[in-house]
Order: C-alpha cells, then structure tokens, then sequence
C-alpha cells in the first residue's frame, strides 16, 4: 500500500508548474461526444478521474490514448448510450456525461452517482433542467432512464449555482434545437474554459462568467486542440503549502484571476503574493497570521475546494481564524485528523474555529478525501518530525504528482511503499 512520508519543520523554497485543471477537463471529455473528428486535450493531467472518464469513453466505444501530456480522443465509434453502475461509481462527477451523451444519442441509461465523502451530492438541478429542454427521465429505483427524441431550448433558471448541472445543461444545450439561456449559472473560471472548448469545435456559447450563459443549438461540432487551463485550486494547495511551512515558493503557470480570496486571504495572513504573466510568487516568513472568518461561496466566493488547505496553513498562525463551509454538508473530515498532530480546531455544524498553536507534531495520518488529504500533506511540512500519510488515493484523483510537485517547491516528501 502506499503512503506518503513527509518530514516537516523547514522551510520551503522552489518552484512547480501548475498542472491541467482536474474540474476544467472532466467536462471537457463529456464535451468530445459532441463532437465529431478528434480532440486533442493538451495539458490533459494525468489523474484517477481522467482515467475513469477515459474508460467511460471507451466504455461507450469512443477511442481515448495518451500522446504525451496530451490525451487523443475520438468519438466517431460511439455505440452506445449506457455508463455501467461500476463505472459511474468510480466517479461521483460522471454525472456530467449525462446532458451530453442525452444530445448525441436522444437517450442514456445510467445509474445515480453515489454521494461521496463530502455529503450526499444530488443531481437534481440537473435532471429539472435536462426535463425543461425536453428530456423524459424516469429516476425511480436508482438507475435513470432518460429520452430525449428531440431537446428543445428555452430559458432555463437553476435555484442554485450549481456547477456541475451548469455544465449539464450546456452541453444538453448544444444538441438542442434553437437558443438556451442558462440563468442563475455558475460562474466559475472552469466555466470559461468550457464555453471556449465549445466554441473552438464550432459552437456558439456566450456569458461564461457571468450568471447568464446562452447556448446556440443545432451546431454540427467539429473535433480541435485545446489547451485546459491551469488547476487554480492545485495552486491555492502550493501556496498554502508554502504559507503553512513558510519560505518562498513560484507557482509557474498559475493565475491568479482565477483565485484571488485565496490570494487575498494569504496577504492578510502575511504572505508576500506577487502575480506575474508567468505565474503566481509567494513568500511567507514565520508563523502565519489569523485572518477575519473566511466563508466559502460560489464564485467569485472562497472556493470550498480550498478550504481544507487554507485552514491547514493557519494551524500554527497567530490568532483565532472561524471558517464557514457553506458548499458541502460534510467537508470538515480532515479537522479529527489535523487534531490529531496537535491542532486546536472546534467544528460546529458548519463552522470550525481554528486557534494557533506554536507546535505540530508529526504522526501517522489518513486521508479522508481529495482535498482533506491535501491538507494533511500542507500540515504536515509545518509539523515537527515526520508524518505517514495513508490512504493516498484519494489524493491522486486530483493531484498529477504532489510528491514531485512539493519536491520543486523543496519539501522533504516521499511515496513509499508498505506491506499492508
Ligand atoms: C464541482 O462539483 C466540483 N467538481 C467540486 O470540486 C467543487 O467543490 C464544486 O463544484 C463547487 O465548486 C467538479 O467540477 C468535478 P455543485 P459539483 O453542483 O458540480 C448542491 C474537488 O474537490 N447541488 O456546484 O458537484 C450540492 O449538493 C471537487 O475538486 C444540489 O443540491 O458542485 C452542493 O451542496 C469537490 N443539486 C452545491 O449544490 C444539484 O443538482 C454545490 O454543488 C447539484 C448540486
């Protein structure tokens, strides 16, 4: 089995390219199957949900290899419309192929993605959406049994932001006939990057970024190259990384339009941030300040993918910081475990209030998610000693390498191999 063993209590100093953004590309590749012609995904990182969007493609008879750092995809043998139960429990977000396997094959047969670590993750605002553009989807018994013999745009307003079915919806919306307008969407920089892969096949989508995003159907799709954006929450991980450990650190292709509360919070905590057209500068000296209580929100908000590395960065920070997880319903599962080093961290309901400490102590750590198991990592480069960090998995679905990558920034951190 293996494990991550970290040895802490020194400064940081290097520098890391940012890879290809995990939440920009699983979008993405449910993109390819409106399109026909290849794609080549480039900056395509190389994660446990890329490859399981990849089988899901191939499960559905599309061709997907790798060439380099970038992925090839070909949907032209698409022969099916059904992602098997095993499959869509492989990842919580395969979801996403819904609207678009539904506007290239006017039906899909798949089963409810399970909930995941975070609290139940319904699909809700999906499937009212999908049904507004004409969709007929029998949800009941766990599977879902969707028809579309045509999808018909319209207006479309989610109660909430939701990301995921703002992607749904625009990718139903392509193989729809006429406009849709999407309010209420999501805004996130992810978003952007799929409107603009969109638009390079042959669309016509606007708004990205905005509440309102508006989606010409009926275009034929052609295939392209794209580049996928950076991974703006791999980069609020690397600075937190270095603000937890303290030193000096440059994240090389990072943007930090796309993550500016984190960048914000970080000055305030006494981190010197410095933008640049290559990247994102960052040095820490000494323990962290506390900051005023940072709550998560949709975007333009404190991302909620950030906040277990933000407030492992803050363990050892002057001050009390109060943390409001407003997103998921269960995203404090790596408090028991930071607690664990010597944390001073109380959770009620959907606050945590975190109280410096002058010391972490290393010890033997489990992860209990993406990026819960992140934080460990970001924690335990400030902890005295060194730490085991189990149950990595978890972390390699939406890191490429954080071993090299905290290497580069000039960690002390190593993948090893146990018997267990
Ligand atoms: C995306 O998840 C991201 N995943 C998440 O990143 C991210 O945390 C989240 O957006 C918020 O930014 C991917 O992009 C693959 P939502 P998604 O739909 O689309 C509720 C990570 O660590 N909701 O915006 O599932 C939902 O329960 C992952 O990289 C409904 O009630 O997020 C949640 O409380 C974790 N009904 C809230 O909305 C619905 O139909 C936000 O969910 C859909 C969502």
């Amino acid at each position: 089995m293996s494990q991550l063993l970290i040895r802490g209590g020194r400064p940081l100093r290097g520098e890391v390219a940012i890879q290809g953004a995990k939440n920009s590309v699983l979008p993405i590749l449910a993109a390819t199957l409106l399109t026909a012609g290849q794609v080549e995904v480039r900056n395509c990182p190389r994660l446990r949900d890329v490859d399981a969007s990849v089988r899901i493609l191939q499960s559905l008879g599309c061709q997907a290899r790798w060439e380099g750092a970038s992925l090839l995809v070909d949907t032209a043998g698409l022969n099916g419309c059904a992602i098997s139960d095993t499959l869509m429990r492989e990842m919580r977000s395969s979801a996403i192929f819904l609207g678009a396997i539904l506007a290239r094959c006017g039906q899909a047969e798949l089963s409810y993605p399970g909930g995941c670590e975070l609290g139940p993750r319904p699909i809700d605002l999906h499937l009212n959406g999908l049904r507004e553009l004409g969709a007929e989807i029998d949800d009941s018994g766990g599977l879902l049994h969707c028809r579309a013999a045509r999808l018909q745009g319209r207006e479309l307003v989610l109660s909430l932001p939701s990301v995921g079915a703002t992607e749904n919806l625009m990718l139903a919306a392509c193989g729809a006939e006429g406009v849709t307008t999407i309010c209420n969407a999501a805004r996130e920089p992810e978003i952007g990057d799929l409107q603009d892969f969109l638009n390079a096949c042959g669309g016509k989508v606007s708004g990205a970024g905005t509440s309102a995003i508006t989606i010409e159907g009926g275009r034929q799709l052609h295939g392209c190259a794209y580049t996928v954006m950076p991974d703006r929450i791999a980069a609020a991980t690397y600075l937190c990384a270095v603000a937890s450990a303290g030193g000096e650190g440059f994240l090389r292709g990072a943007r930090e339009q796309h993550l500016s509360t984190v960048t914000a919070v970080l000055r305030e905590a006494g981190c010197d941030v410095r933008r640049s057209a290559e990247g994102i500068a960052c040095a820490c000296r000494g323990r962290p300040k506390a900051v005023r209580p940072v709550r998560t929100a949709p975007y333009p908000g404190f991302p909620t993918d950030a906040q277990a590395v933000l407030m492992a960065a803050l363990l050892r920070s002057r001050g009390t910081t109060v943390f409001e997880e407003n997103i998921f319903e269960n995203r404090y599962r790596h408090v028991d475990e930071l607690t664990r080093m010597g944390a001073d961290i109380r959770v009620a309901g959907r606050v945590a209030v975190v109280t410096g400490t002058e010391t972490l102590h290393g010890t033997n750590l489990r992860c209990t998610d993406l990026r819960g198991g992140a934080a460990l990592c970001v924690a335990a480069l400030a902890a005295e000693g060194q730490t085991h960090v189990s149950e990595i998995g978890h972390i390699d679905r939406g890191y490429q390498d954080i071993v090299g990558d905290l290497r580069d920034l000039g960690a002390d951190i190593a993948r090893i191999e146990t018997e267990e």
